[in-house]
């Protein structure tokens, strides 16, 4: 079997010399109330990149020579635990090893009859429920008013852009290149896109595509995008702050513009969101999410990626927006 270390604390962008294969022989023996897992498919996600620096976070670093991990899918084949037989599969937080053993602890069952067995990493996983659960607990959404949604053809925010609609919003996506502003719109319903690779003037491209300004800001990617978010924000604008991509991989502390006078003068609210903060809502959030999929309200995209060695590549392919929809590497 195969497991991926973490071999150095990356300087900025991540290379695949930070990650160490081993080979070791696969666990030959599972103890009553244990099951041997074999992996089916990884989620690689921005967030682990703050896991790989060595400071305090909402959740603890990622050790130096460790197996790292993230959201899995894997087979159950082999089983001594009571809930669980051989088929069955789990998804949960588990190591980068293409087999392990597991007491079942914090996995739950998915049911790939309902949904593929990927889509419990993405819409019906971690991103739907951030998305949902952001959205809605801090973005407040009320019928007619206008979202600008950052990261916006990403896992995250794609489905952020298509509860949005679902609300009654208004939905202004940025991205990073024409496919995926045309995706926004033909796939997912944007009412506008803007592509911020090749918009020299943010502010002013924000202004255009909402000349009635900003009520509700999702923030997947931070920095030089959401400061012009912020010239263009209305009186009681509710700024969702999810995540920061676009400073992950700096070495220095990022320049960035003083928020204060314009949540002040809008008397705006900004709020950090971590979805693990919101876990009691995940069964009410799952049950809508899952709905509005059987309806055909809400769909998702995928960048698949395939075998066990490319899952650092895969990581690494985030921040080049590689991606369309959930990255996920199937083993
Ligand atoms: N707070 C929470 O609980 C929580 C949970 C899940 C995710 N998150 C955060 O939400 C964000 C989105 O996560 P995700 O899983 O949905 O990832 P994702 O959006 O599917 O993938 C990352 C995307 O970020 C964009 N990107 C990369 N570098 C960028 C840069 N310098 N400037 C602007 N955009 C850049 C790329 O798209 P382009 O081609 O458009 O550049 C890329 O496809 C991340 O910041 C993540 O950390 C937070």
């Amino acid at each position: 079997m195969k497991t991926i270390l973490l071999k150095n604390r990356p300087k900025g962008r991540p290379t695949v010399s930070d990650f160490e294969f081993i080979e070791s022989e696969a666990p030959s023996e599972i103890k009553e109330g244990e099951m041997l897992l074999e992996t089916a498919y990884v989620s690689v996600d921005p967030y682990l990149r703050g896991k790989m620096n060595d400071v305090k976070s909402y959740t603890p670093p990622f050790e130096l020579n460790k197996p790292i991990h993230s959201g899995i899918v894997a087979k159950v084949v082999a089983s001594k635990h009571a809930d669980y037989k051989p088929g069955d599969y789990l998804a949960g937080m588990l190591d980068w090893k293409t087999q392990q053993v597991s007491n079942g602890e914090g996995l739950i069952k998915v049911d790939e009859t309902k949904a593929p067995l990927s889509a419990y990493l993405g819409i019906l996983g971690m991103t739907g429920l951030t998305a949902y659960l952001g959205l809605t607990e801090i973005g407040k959404p009320k019928k007619g008013e206008t979202l600008v949604v950052s990261g916006a053809a990403g896992a995250v925010g794609s489905v952020v852009g298509q509860i949005g609609k679902i609300l009654g919003l208004k939905v202004i996506g940025i991205a990073g290149s024409d496919e995926k502003v045309d995706l926004l719109k033909s796939k997912f319903g944007f009412d506008e896109g803007i592509n911020y690779n090749t918009t020299d003037d943010m502010t002013a491209a924000i202004k255009k595509a909402a000349p009635e300004g900003v009520d509700i800001y999702f923030d997947n990617v931070g920095g030089p995008i959401s400061d012009a978010v912020l010239f263009n924000i209305n009186q009681f604008a509710r700024l969702i702050i999810c995540g920061a991509i676009s400073v992950y991989n700096n070495t220095e502390l990022p320049k960035s513009i003083s928020v204060q006078p314009f949540l002040v003068r809008n008397s705006a609210l900004m709020q950090g969101f971590i979805v693990f903060n919101y876990h009691e809502k995940y069964p009410e959030a799952l049950k809508q999410l899952s709905a509005w999929l059987a309806e055909g309200k809400l769909t998702y995209s995928e960048t698949i990626v395939e075998g066990f060695e490319n899952i650092p590549q895969a990581f690494i392919d985030l921040f080049d927006g590689k991606n369309k929809g959930k990255m996920v590497v199937k083993i």
